[in-house]
């Protein structure tokens, strides 16, 4: 029990670079983990039973008392059950379909371009600060119509939300509240600027749309855009951190992006199984019920590890071995259910664009000797991912 006791509290660095072993310890320990009263949680890590709780909204809830970000109100979509969450993702989903997202690309590519040709002569940089940060941030505060001048502004908000500098529940809970009291002024700001004079971006979009023949309320523009602020703003960050490690330390998976980037789709795929950069999702109990023959009380947090489903040998073959051109992979790391990741478009074309450009000009390259690699907790970035070349 103490290997997975580290789930609720201060975990160990080698565990958070590697999480893989510490998965299979949990499913073999049951379908439905409770934590005990300290941690406050059941865990959820085989396959089937995470997809099962993804896909019965009815009794595991995607409700506000699931998590608390400092929000005021259910986040639009993610805190909306079915079926009144139907509604948002019928507005919601045209604006990310496949097609409004390639017509980004371009710009996409010309920014990479030019945050790679800065450090490609300097023989090595921080990825995380240089490419893995900036590029989502900017790519997002573009869309969203919040100004990218304010980009560092933003960020330390974000964080504050999704790694708080803090000790306690009691803090995490002050602290955050706090700084969604600012995020909430940010985005205010931005529809107040939209209602006097509308512009092309999201914020303009929403406030023109309309859910049930009825435009949406600035309550809920605002509840859309916090949750934009932060699953825009960190994931895709998280993401190409966990890529760029993965592949500053393995030659041979690089070299074969290198010679062939047309296995880049594949290889993305491949890494967002492997890494999980979201390594769980959460839900609440809406009344007592059971898993696998394990109980679960009434209003019990349920947080369902998407990295242990993705790496269950139970339904993976070959599970531990990292292949581009692995045939099947129907991973979860985007979520599953009703609130599958709307971003998941956005995300990947990020993610290739960034990965067939970076690796155009450094194709060579690892991890700065002497430095140890750290991944935060939950949302895995890697803030000290010093490469060399
Ligand atoms: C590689 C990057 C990304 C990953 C790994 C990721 C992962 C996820 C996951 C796991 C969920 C499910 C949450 C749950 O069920 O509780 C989710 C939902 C969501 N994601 Fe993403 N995401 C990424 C990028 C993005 C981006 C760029 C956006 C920008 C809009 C975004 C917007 C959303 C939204 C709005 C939801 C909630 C959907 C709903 O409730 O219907 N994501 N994401």
């Amino acid at each position: 029990m103490s290997d997975l006791s580290m789930m609720g509290g201060e975990a160990d660095p080698v565990a958070l670079a590697h999480p893989q072993p510490m998965f299979k310890l949990l499913r073999d320990a049951g379908a439905a983990i409770d934590m005990g009263e300290d941690v406050g949680m059941v865990i959820v890590g085989g396959d089937a039973d995470v997809r099962y709780v993804l896909q019965h909204p009815e009794t595991f809830s995607s409700g506000i008392d699931a998590v608390a970000i400092g929000q005021v109100r259910p986040l639009i979509p993610l805190q909306i059950d079915p079926p009144h969450h139907r509604n948002y993702r019928k507005l919601l989903d045209p604006i990310f379909a496949p097609k409004q997202i390639a017509l980004l690309e371009d710009q996409t590519r010309t920014l990479v371009r030019t945050m790679v040709r800065a450090v490609a002569d300097q023989g090595g940089c921080n990825f995380h600060t240089s490419v893995a940060e900036p590029l989502p941030t900017t790519v997002f505060l573009q869309l969203l119509g919040l100004p990218v001048s304010r980009a560092p502004e933003f960020v330390k908000l974000k964080d504050g939300i999704i790694r708080p500098p803090v000790a306690t529940t009691e803090e995490r809970v002050a602290y955050t509240n706090k700084i969604g009291q600012q995020i909430y002024a940010v985005l205010q700001e931005a529809i107040d600027a939209r209602q006097e004079e509308r512009s092309d971006d999201f914020i303009s979009r929403f406030l023109d749309a309309e859910v049930d023949g009825q435009r949406l309320t600035t309550n809920e523009v605002l509840d859309i855009g916090y949750l934009f602020f932060l699953a825009g703003l960190d994931t895709v960050t998280a993401s190409l951190d966990c890529m760029l490690a993965f592949l500053a330390q393995h030659d041979d998976h690089r070299r074969a992006l290198v010679e062939d980037p047309s296995l880049i789709p594949h290889a993305i795929e491949e890494m967002l199984r492997w890494e999980s950069p979201v390594q769980g999702v959460v839900r609440v109990t809406t009344e007592a019920t059971e898993l696998a023959g394990c109980p679960i009380a009434k209003g019990k947090i349920v947080t369902l590890m998407l990295g242990s489903a993705n790496t269950d040998e139970r339904v993976w073959p070959e599970v531990d071995t990292i292949d581009f051109d692995r045939l099947e992979n129907r991973h979860i790391a985007f979520g599953g259910g009703a609130h599958r990741c709307l971003g998941s478009h956005l995300a990947r074309m990020e993610l290739r664009v960034t990965l067939e450009e970076w690796h155009h000009a450094i194709p060579e390259y690892r991890v700065k000797q002497g430095v140890q690699l750290e991944y935060s907790q939950g949302l895995r970035a890697v803030e000290n991912l010093e490469l060399e070349w």
